[in-house]
């Protein structure tokens, strides 16, 4: 009997000193000053560009859907509370209960996600709209993202690399071995694929998913879509139905030349560096490799910084001008739909139709939303893009056959589209509206958040 009381008052004792994961990231300032020091320094990366205003094409492919707002390139890894509160695509929630985003969107942002995860199970986590928890999830990606800040390793300056995504960790251990069976190589870059990744929001669940169960090549994953008939909105335009790829980076990387021979993305983004007494510690400052280029290509490669640029540059350029080409035939696309369901086409005539520019957008899209695939894996972006550019063609082909059935000979006409504005014009989108709503958002939402949030973490 004595024993059982104990037991049970040493495991109440234990629940109640759980301790919950660390997500401030300055509370490893003094053990780690490199580490932490080069962490911050992601914050020099501070350049915000607006892709829709370099390529206005976007607004049309991403009609009726958020990227169609609002969409930036990604920067530092410092600005990721800031730039998701900020974006149109979150739009101004005025409770938990309101806004259009689900809390998945959280999911790559944030090391208070892996605290909140890790305390409540991802079930209690992905319930409810993205405002929900804007008190909760507040410090930028962090020290828990990729390690595991409570193990004794760590607090002894070890790395204790750690997936802190559960659902992540699903999936890199169905495509490969599990977490701790692999090679510490592999490790490194699994960290990165934790966000570096295409993803979707399970519809009955809201949870990420990672859509793996074919392989990570641009038509696997689309068998997958189509298997389980998943679209992530319908077109506004050509009413199909639409995939919109994340940021499949580690899909592409791992089908790259570098990828292939085990250089992984920390050989690359985070090299070992010394300080200045001679001792190693790995570079914090997630960037542009080219920017410390002896101690990143210049490890592995002879040749001069300018001439491994220029080739960069140039497969850069291809990929562009191929992208930019599909874009031409996809934008195309969506319109003479639109005018072939004005004239009275039905869904049967659409159906193959809709198909062909459901798997061109994405094939585009997984090409062009794979952040730095020109350097990672330019071959892999080129077929892609050429598929996508063959499927588009296709589209237009039926489309053709199909408007002059209904009667329609001329060309279609494609309104002006030149800038970002124009194209949003012609969607009817009120930008107005929208910018207001944010505006009112960050002044009276988000500052609550944010008082909310350190009156919680003073009690830590
Ligand atoms: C995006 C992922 C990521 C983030 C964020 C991150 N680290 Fe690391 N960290 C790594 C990787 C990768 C290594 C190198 C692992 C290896 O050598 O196998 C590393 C190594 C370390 C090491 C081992 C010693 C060394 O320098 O190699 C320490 C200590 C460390 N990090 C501390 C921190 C602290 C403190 C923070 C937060 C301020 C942080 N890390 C944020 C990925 C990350
Ligand atoms: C917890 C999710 C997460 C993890 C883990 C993560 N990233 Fe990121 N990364 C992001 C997000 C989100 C952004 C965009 C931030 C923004 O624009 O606000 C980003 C941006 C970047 C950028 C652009 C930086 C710039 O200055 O333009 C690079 C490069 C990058 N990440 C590489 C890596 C590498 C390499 C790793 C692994 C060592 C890694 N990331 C791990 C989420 C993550
Ligand atoms: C062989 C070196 C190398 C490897 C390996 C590598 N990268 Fe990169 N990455 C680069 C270079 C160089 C650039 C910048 C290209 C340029 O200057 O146009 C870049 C660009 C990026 C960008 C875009 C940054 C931006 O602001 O547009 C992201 C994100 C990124 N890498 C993430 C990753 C991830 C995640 C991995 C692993 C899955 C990885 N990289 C593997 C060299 C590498
Ligand atoms: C850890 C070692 C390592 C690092 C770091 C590294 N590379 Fe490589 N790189 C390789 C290997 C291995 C190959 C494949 C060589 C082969 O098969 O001949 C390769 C091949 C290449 C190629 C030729 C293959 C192709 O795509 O046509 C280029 C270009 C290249 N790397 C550029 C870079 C750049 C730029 C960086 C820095 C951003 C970099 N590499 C960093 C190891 C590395």
């Amino acid at each position: 009997m004595g024993s059982v009381v104990f037991l049970a008052a040493t495991s109440g004792l234990f629940a109640d000193e759980k301790e919950s994961i660390e997500p401030r990231n300055a509370r490893f300032e003094n053990a780690f000053p490199e580490q932490y020091k080069t962490w911050k320094a992601t914050g020099e990366s501070a350049a915000l560009e607006d892709a829709l205003a370099e390529d206005p094409n976007m607004v049309i492919m991403w009609a009726g859907y958020g990227f169609s707002k609002d969409y930036s390139k990604a920067r530092g890894h410092l600005y990721a509370i800031e730039d998701i509160r900020n974006t149109l695509r979150t739009a101004g929630p005025k409770d938990a209960n309101s806004g259009p985003m689900p809390m998945a969107c959280w999911s790559c942002k944030s090391p208070d996600v892996a605290r909140v995860l890790e305390d409540g199970g991802e079930e209690a986590y992905f319930k409810g709209k993205w405002a929900r928890m804007g008190s909760e999830i507040v410090n930028p990606i962090g020290c828990a993202d990729c390690h595991d800040t409570k193990s004794e390793a760590f607090s002894k300056g070890e790395p204790a690399l750690a997936l802190s995504r559960p659902y992540a960790k699903r999936a890199m251990d169905t495509l490969h071995k599990p977490f701790d069976k692999q090679s510490r190589f592999t490790q490194q870059s699994q960290v990165c694929g934790q966000c570096h990744v295409e993803y979707f929001f399970e519809p009955s669940t809201n949870a990420v998913t990672f859509p793996w169960n074919k392989g990570v090549e641009v038509e696997k994953i689309e068998g997958y879509f189509d298997d389980i008939g998943f679209s992530d909105w319908t077109h506004q335009l050509s009413k199909t139905p639409m995939l919109k790829a994340q940021h499949p980076e580690f899909e592409t990387w791992s089908q790259g030349i570098h990828g292939k021979n085990d250089v992984g993305c920390v050989d690359c983004h985070m090299p070992k560096v010394q300080n200045s007494e001679g001792k190693v510690y790995t570079d914090h400052k997630i960037g542009n490799p080219f920017d410390r280029f002896e101690d990143t290509c210049g490890t592995c490669h002879t040749q001069d910084k300018a001439s491994l640029q220029n080739i960069v540059a140039s497969r850069k350029a291809q990929v562009l001008e191929m992208k930019l080409t599909a874009e031409k035939h996809i934008v195309a696309a969506h319109f003479e739909a639109a005018e072939a369901w004005k004239a009275g086409a039905t869904q049967e005539e659409m159906k193959p139709i809709l198909l062909d520019i459901r798997h061109a957008q994405w094939r585009w899209d997984y090409a062009i939303a794979s952040h730095g695939v020109h350097m990672h894996a330019p071959e892999v972006a080129l077929k892609s893009l050429g598929t996508a550019l063959d499927k588009a063609a296709d589209a237009r082909t039926k489309l053709l056959r199909l408007l002059a059935k209904k009667g329609i000979t001329e060309p279609v006409k494609i309104p002006d589209i030149s800038t970002k504005a124009k194209a949003q014009a012609a969607l009817g989108m009120d930008m107005e509206a929208l910018k207001a709503e944010k505006a009112d958002f960050l002044k009276t939402v988000a500052p609550k958040w944010d008082e909310e949030a350190k009156r919680r973490e003073a009690h830590y």
